[in-house]
């Protein structure tokens, strides 16, 4: 199979494991890559020093071509400290009300600095790197094209994969509804942005063809199986990017409950959650997801995400899944445990039985 996207990055197969912030340490970044996919290290929560040690452990593992993924977001936030007060307060008397021996307090920095995580990214100097919730800026396209690091924006709508376009991306990972995780949006409302990866795909692939440049697409969303990315390519993907695929790998730091909980997921459970972070994502309705239904006090990304990471770190010590945030594609009922390495061949696998099986 002969994929100009993996070609330019001296990949095997056109297949990213997606940045999830979190649960993407480097044992899973190294075996993906090693077994011939593009890893990513998704280190949206990691101070700069904690991604120049994870990019070291990746290539201490052998990986030569890897990405490292950062959230575009302000330096410093304003935090309204009433809001913060009754949303601790509200938050408190939930995790008391659970049984769960936790209270939140606030932290030194609402999120690390994005400048600060950025210029770490360059130093460790990853064969790609990827972006969602904004695009960046000419300075910083400079910073990476200096480095030959190869850029990819994440958008959810076609307006959005224009917007990296013109920014100078190498490709745009166009998020679909279904997509696990944190929505990258951020031209638009959330609500106005949920748009199907079987309608975005073709409406990127489209709009980013016709412009000076041909910017190749990534399809995200719910993709499982090698039946998902054959049917990505049809639609125009340069590549797939999975994300919920690999949370049930070994090697993936998702907490042992949530891993549980995904194995026995039904699509009807999983919705649109803005009660952990303050910014909308996709995982498991669960007991935390029912009890607060809106983000306390309206708090918003990351004020409402730093207060309830310590809540869902002792949520995961617990073995309490109710009250973790289980981020999700629609598709996790199709997840299968097994090896990052294993995964990958796997799904080159279908892929290439899929392929034979349309052809014939
Ligand atoms: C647990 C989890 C964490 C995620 N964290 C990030 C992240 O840090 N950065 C990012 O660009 N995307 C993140 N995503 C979104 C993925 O890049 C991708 O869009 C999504 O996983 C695709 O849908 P799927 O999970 O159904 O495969 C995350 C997804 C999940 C499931």
């Amino acid at each position: 199979m002969t994929s100009p996207f993996a070609n330019r990055l001296g990949i095997e197969h056109p297949l990213i494991q997606a940045p999830m912030s979190g649960s993407t340490p480097p044992a899973l970044v190294a075996a993906v890559s090693n077994a011939g996919g593009l890893g990513s290290l998704g280190a949206g929560y990691l101070e700069p020093q904690a991604i120049l040690e994870q990019a070291a452990q990746i290539r201490a593992l052998g990986a030569r071509t890897f990405a490292i993924s950062l959230f575009v977001l302000p330096d410093e936030f304003d935090a309204d400290m009433v809001a913060v007060a009754k949303a601790r307060e509200q938050l408190d008397a939930l995790m008391a009300s659970e049984g769960l021996d936790v209270r939140t307090s606030v932290p030194a920095r609402w999120a690390p600095r994005f400048s600060d995580q950025f210029a770490a990214l360059c130093e460790a100097q990853p064969a790609v790197a990827s972006f969602a919730f904004g695009v960046i800026s000419p300075a910083q396209l400079r910073e990476l094209q200096l480095r030959d690091i190869y850029l990819i924006g994440t958008a959810t709508t076609v307006a959005e994969a224009r917007a990296w376009a013109e920014a100078g991306a190498d490709a745009v990972c166009v998020q679909g509804a279904e997509a696990g995780g944190h929505r990258g949006t951020f031209l638009h409302q959330p609500e106005d942005a949920m748009i199907g990866l079987f309608a975005l795909l073709p409406l990127a692939v489209r709009a980013l063809s016709a412009g000076a440049r041909d910017v190749p697409v990534i399809a995200a969303g719910s993709i499982m199986d090698g039946r998902g990315m054959l049917a990505a390519e049809i639609l125009g993907a340069a590549a797939s990017q999975l994300g919920t695929a690999f949370l049930t790998c070994p090697e993936c730091s998702a907490a042992a409950a949530w891993k549980q909980d995904l194995l026995q997921t039904e699509e009807h459970q999983v919705t649109t959650i803005r009660s952990f972070s303050g910014r909308a994502a996709r995982g498991l309705r669960n007991r935390f997801v029912e009890a607060m239904p809106e983000p306390a006090q309206g708090l918003p990304y990351p004020l409402l995400n730093a207060l309830t990471a310590p809540l869902r770190r002792a949520a995961a010590a617990a073995g309490r899944g109710d009250l973790l945030s289980e981020w999700c594609g629609q598709a996790a009922g199709l997840v299968r445990p097994q090896p990052a390495a294993e995964l990958v061949a796997r799904l080159m696998h279908e892929y290439r039985l899929a392929r034979r099986t349309l052809a014939s």
